[in-house]
Formats: structure tokens, C-alpha cells, sequence
């Protein structure tokens, strides 16, 4: 039997009610390395076949953790920014993406650690955690986030003049969407 997209979700649910601290939402990230192994799961959403572009393909009724699917065709880079307070999790399915750990204070913005999730690793970014992404044509992966990003209000600096910018969620009536 392999490791489906149902099974992750109630693991990812038992761990986060047995505690949504660091600890479990490394597991949640341990989890999805499982769940990237698994070829079925693969082939069905971030497959060659798989619609292209972002997709919700779960979000917990109750706990409010959602899980989307990214097939990419153009490059990308996004700036800093953070999830507000939710955590993420970025699992490569095929391709690689560079990510860079940042650190703000006073106006200014500094890379602090760069590394690459290279096919079936997963990497968390901890709540209010400032990161960047970069990934190149064809690039695949899964996100989890702790609760809708579309609900929350996140941050992004422009890394050449530290300043920064507060999205609101679209549920407080802003149409900006980012990642
Ligand atoms: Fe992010």
C-alpha cells in the first residue's frame, strides 16, 4: 500500500492536535517527505498530467490546515516575505527550489541561510519565519500552510531597501494574492 494524500492528512491532523508546536509541524514536514515518495500521489497531483498552475487539493474542516499543489511552467523568484502567523511547509516534487532564510530589523534585510529542496525533501518555514523562494521552469511541489493563506496577513520586504509592506487577506477585502 502507498502513502496517500488521506492518509498525510489525518497523520497531519493527529500530530497537530497532539501539538501545533515547532516539533509537530516538523513532523507534519516528515510527513510529506512520505507522501512525495509515494508514486501514485505523484502522478495525480504534481504529475506530468496535473493541471499546471496552484490548486487547493485539501483543506482540514476542522483545524483549518490546507494543502496545495504547484506546477509551475515559468521561473520564479518571490522576495522575502512570511505567512503571518501561519507556518509552512514547501516539499519539492521535481525540479528544485532555492530557498534563503532572512533576517529584518531597523529597516534592513539580510540573507542569514540559502538551501536547496532538491526532489522529495521538504523544508519548513516556522511562523513569521522570512523566506524566499526561487525555482526554475517545470519546477513541482506541495505546500502545506496552518490555516488558509488567503485568511491571513503576511508581510513582504523589497531586499534592496528593507522596506516592507503588509498584504491583507483577501478576506479583509484586499485582491493581492501572493504566496
Ligand atoms: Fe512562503
Amino acid at each position: 500500500m502507498g502513502y496517500t494524500l488521506e492518509d498525510f492528512c489525518r497523520d497531519t491532523r493527529s500530530i497537530l492536535e497532539a501539538g501545533d508546536d515547532h516539533e509537530g509541524r516538523d513532523g507534519v514536514r516528515q510527513k510529506l517527505e512520505a507522501l512525495l515518495a509515494d508514486p501514485a500521489f505523484r502522478a495525480e497531483y504534481v504529475g506530468s498530467d496535473s493541471p499546471s498552475g496552484m490548486r487547493q487539493i485539501y483543506e482540514d474542516p476542522e483545524l483549518g490546515f490546507c494543502v496545495l499543489a504547484y506546477n509551475m511552467g515559468a521561473p520564479r523568484s518571490s522576495p522575502p516575505h512570511d505567512h503571518g502567523d501561519s507556518w509552512a511547509v514547501y516539499g519539492q516534487a521535481s525540479g528544485h527550489t532555492d530557498m534563503t532564510l532572512w533576517s529584518a530589523a531597523d529597516g534592513c534585510i539580510e540573507p542569514i541561510r540559502s538551501f536547496r529542496l532538491d526532489a522529495g525533501q521538504a523544508g519548513l518555514f516556522d511562523v513569521r519565519e522570512i523566506h524566499s523562494i526561487q525555482y526554475d521552469e517545470g519546477a513541482r511541489f506541495v505546500r502545506v500552510t496552518g490555516v488558509d493563506m488567503n485568511l491571513v496577513a503576511r508581510r513582504v520586504w523589497n531586499p534592496d531597501t528593507g522596506e516592507v509592506r503588509e498584504i491583507e487577506s483577501v478576506g479583509a477585502g484586499s485582491s493581492q494574492t501572493g504566496r
